[in-house]
């Protein structure tokens, strides 16, 4: 089988850790976002990936092509010259995802769940529509697309992305299964899966959806991204309970890389990650946080709600929360409090930042 995931976009809405990573590299539970998928689709069949990029292809061919091996796929690179949405980049793609006949996966590359890909593949066929969009209930749906469906039935009668009155609240999951001739109403241009090609097979009744069970999050945000960890971290706790750490300064679920050297003084959890060759101090606290590759936590120094980005130091007594996201090296010095701060790579912050703002 066949797969599609959308790895385009800048990830504006994840800087500052996009500014040095493109998003679907950047580290969800220790392993790039976009692993998670990769092997999810291994696990379903899948045996060729093609990730649809605009933006620094190199970095992520150097990432990702050595996982082939490791996952047993061939993965390519589609490479837009000019961003193409989340539909040209299938009709750019059509070689691969048209080989044959079967249906083929597509993904927006920042969902998290416990991806049902072969539930998917039997649904999909037995109701003989041309697509399946996985669906999921929200509370605020104003930012995703929304399905609206025609009573007592998987079929999709209207599909309403980002509406700006309440039509419901089951939106799109970003996951779908189609057939190859979905292929055949996109054109070789920018265009959107969501507003141009979804509303047309809705119309001819050929769309339909399936319930996602379980947990889901898009966590293309630092707010959304640190609720996914804690969501991943829950499910993580039923199915490999084993990777979870059980110290006795851990409360709740709490995932520590091997190679980190976290102070048996240290309290950490509930929903923290904790990278590899992080240094976490006496007396450090940390909560609902994700602490990236080789980053230092200092003694004493409170990690609340905040993201601390690759080799980063956050300083001893200083106070860091309230979605903080420090970028790729940066600097917090000893008792300085941060509320808030998104604070640009490089940079050393030696006042505090009493409300939520840019630091470049
Ligand atoms: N290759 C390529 N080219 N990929 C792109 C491009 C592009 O020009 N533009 C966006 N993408 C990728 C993004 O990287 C992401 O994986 C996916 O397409 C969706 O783009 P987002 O920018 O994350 O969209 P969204 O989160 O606002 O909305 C989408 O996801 C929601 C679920 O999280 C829509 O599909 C909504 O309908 C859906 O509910
Ligand atoms: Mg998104």
């Amino acid at each position: 089988m066949k797969g599609l995931i959308l790895v385009g976009g800048y990830g504006t809405r994840l800087r500052p850790l996009t500014l040095t990573t493109p998003k679907p590299l950047v580290e969800f539970a220790n392993r790039p976002m976009i692993l998670h998928q990769i092997e999810a689709l291994a696990d379903a069949g899948v045996t060729d990936i093609v990730l649809a990029v605009n933006y620094r292809p190199e970095v992520m061919v150097e990432t990702l092509k050595k996982y082939e091996k490791e996952y047993g796929v061939n993965i390519s690179f589609s490479v837009e010259t000019e961003p193409l949405g989340t539909a040209g980049p299938l009709k750019l793609a059509e070689d691969i995802l048209k080989k044959d006949d079967s249906p083929f996966f597509v993904l927006n590359s920042d969902v998290i769940c416990n991806y049902p890909f072969k539930e998917l593949i039997e649904f999909h066929k037995s109701h003989g529509g041309e697509g399946t969009i996985i669906a999921t209930k929200v509370e605020d749906p104003s930012k995703y697309g929304v399905i609206v469906h025609k009573p007592n039935s998987s079929q999709i009668d209207r599909f309403v992305e980002k509406p700006q009155v309440f039509v419901g609240n089951r939106i799109n999951a970003g996951i779908y299964i189609l057939n190859p001739s979905v292929i055949d109403l996109i054109e070789l241009r920018p265009t959107s899966i969501e507003t141009e090609t979804f509303p047309q097979l809705a119309k001819k009744g050929s769309l339909h959806s399936f319930d996602l069970e379980g947990y889901w999050m898009d966590v293309g945000q630092p707010k959304d991204f640190l609720a996914g960890t804690g969501l991943y971290l829950n499910a993580l706790a039923t199915r490999h309970p084993e990777r979870l750490s059980e110290g006795a300064n851990c409360v709740g679920h709490v995932l520590i890389d091997p190679t980190a050297k976290v102070s048996p003084t240290a309290k950490l959890g509930p929903s923290v990650v904790i990278g590899p060759n992080v240094v976490v101090g006496d007396g450090a606290r940390i909560s609902r946080s994700v602490v990236m590759r080789d980053a230092v936590v200092k003694p004493h120094a409170h990690v609340r709600q905040s993201i601390v980005g690759w080799g980063s130091k956050v300083g001893s007594w200083s106070r860091i929360e309230n979605v903080t996201v420090l970028g790729d090296d940066v600097e917090v010095k000893d008792e300085v409090y941060v509320n808030g701060g998104r604070v640009l790579p490089h940079k050393s912050i030696s006042a505090n930042v009493e409300k939520p703002e840019i630091i470049m």
